[in-house]
């Protein structure tokens, strides 16, 4: 499904904490327009096309592999891959072109219920199985109803909270639920239910939220299907970001020691320039810890805002 963007553009980053008070005494510069931190689908995508747009970037990243939820497990007995996280990406231009930009041939996934069992979770009972393709006559009028509303009454929800208006109006801020029952928008709802995924109780957040994970333009990305990496693995794409960004601007097994506060300029001698910042950056290696001071204009922190990620 859509990736969920979350980026912080900052000038400082005094979120990020444990600043050691000088550099060690060893360690290497790297210089880049762009330091970025996380190098999950954001981090990396954004990477990609500052990269493409003639800006240079490193990526920072905490795992051993770019790409986060991307997942690939090997079945040991056949050797089939399978995608046990991300497993698919709308077929829309801004994948292609995405994926056209790193040079990785994508196939359609068809979406078709195949194994699911639902189950009732209060009783354990297994209910009958819920499949968009065989039941879309009986909520697709109520989908369309609702993003002519939603399309019409909140054009400034689509894709973004960017331009919420405030105060808010009341209808955003009651449950989904009490959304769809007043505007005859159930018939949609496990429809709606089968698409999103991560959020919580979706049926009892804010009906801002709501729209949030189903807008009018991720129910056209929806209906116009779904694609992966052709060869069937999507750490494939990860692979070619690797590629695309060039090995010496992606750090590994990364953790951030710091973002110095006012920049970094005078921690090093003869820096003379103030406009800039740092981030100081270690990753092991087998002669121990390998320490980068990355000088950038600009930082773009692109990781779960969590306590324990921020600290
Ligand atoms: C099981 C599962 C299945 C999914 N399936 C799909 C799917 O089929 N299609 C789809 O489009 N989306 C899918 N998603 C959603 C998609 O994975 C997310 O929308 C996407 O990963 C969000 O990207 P992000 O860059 O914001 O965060 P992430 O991808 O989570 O990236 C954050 C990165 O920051 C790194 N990091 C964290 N802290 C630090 C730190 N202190 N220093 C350095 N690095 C740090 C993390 O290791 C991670 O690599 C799925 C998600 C899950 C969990
Ligand atoms: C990252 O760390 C893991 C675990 O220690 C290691 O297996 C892997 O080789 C490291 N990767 C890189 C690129 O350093
Ligand atoms: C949403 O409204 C705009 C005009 O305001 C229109 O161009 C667009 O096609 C509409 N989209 C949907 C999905 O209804
Ligand atoms: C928010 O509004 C600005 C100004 O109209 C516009 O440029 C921008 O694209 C809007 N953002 C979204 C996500 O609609
Ligand atoms: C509510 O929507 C259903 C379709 O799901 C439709 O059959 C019914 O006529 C609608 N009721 C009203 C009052 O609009
Ligand atoms: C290497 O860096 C990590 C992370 O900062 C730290 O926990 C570890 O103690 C360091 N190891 C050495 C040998 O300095």
């Amino acid at each position: 499904m859509a990736a969920s963007m979350l980026l912080f553009f900052l000038a400082s980053a005094s979120l990020l904490v444990n600043v050691p008070a000088s550099l060690p005494p060893d360690y290497t510069t790297v210089s880049c327009d762009v330091v970025v931190i996380g190098g999950g689908l954001s981090g990396t995508y954004a990477a990609v096309n500052l990269l493409a747009h003639g800006q240079s970037a490193a990526v920072l990243e905490q795992q051993g592999r770019l790409g986060c939820h991307v997942e690939m497990y090997i079945d040991p007995a056949t050797g089939a891959p399978s995608n046990i996280g991300v497993i698919d990406y709308y077929k829309n231009s801004i994948n292609q072109a995405y994926f056209s930009l790193l040079g990785v041939p994508t196939a359609p996934v068809p979406q078709t219920a195949t194994g699911e069992v639902y189950l009732d979770l209060a009783t354990r009972e297994t209910v009958s199985k819920f499949d968009a393709e065989a039941q879309i006559d009986s909520f697709l009028p109520t989908v369309l109803a609702y993003t002519t509303y939603v399309n019409a009454t909140y054009p400034y929800l689509t894709l973004s909270y960017e331009n919420l208006t405030y105060p808010i109006p009341d209808e955003l801020l009651e449950p989904f639920t009490v959304f769809a029952a007043r505007h005859n928008f159930t018939a949609m709802l496990q429809f709606y239910e089968s698409l999103t995924q991560n959020i919580g109780n979706l049926w009892q957040l804010p009906m801002y939220h709501g729209i949030h994970s189903l807008n009018p333009k991720l129910v056209e990305f929806t209906f116009a299907g779904f694609i992966n990496a052709a060869s069937g693995n999507n750490q494939d794409i990860y692979t070619a970001v690797a590629t695309y960004l060039g090995a010496q601007n992606v750090f590994l097994n990364s953790t951030v020691l710091g973002v110095p506060s006012g920049g970094y300029f005078g921690l090093e001698e003869g820096d003379s320039d103030t406009s800039g910042l740092c981030v100081l950056s270690t990753s092991p290696s087998s002669s121990g810890n390998q320490t980068t001071l990355v000088k950038a204009c600009k930082l773009l922190v692109a990781i779960l805002p969590s306590l324990a990620s921020l600290t």
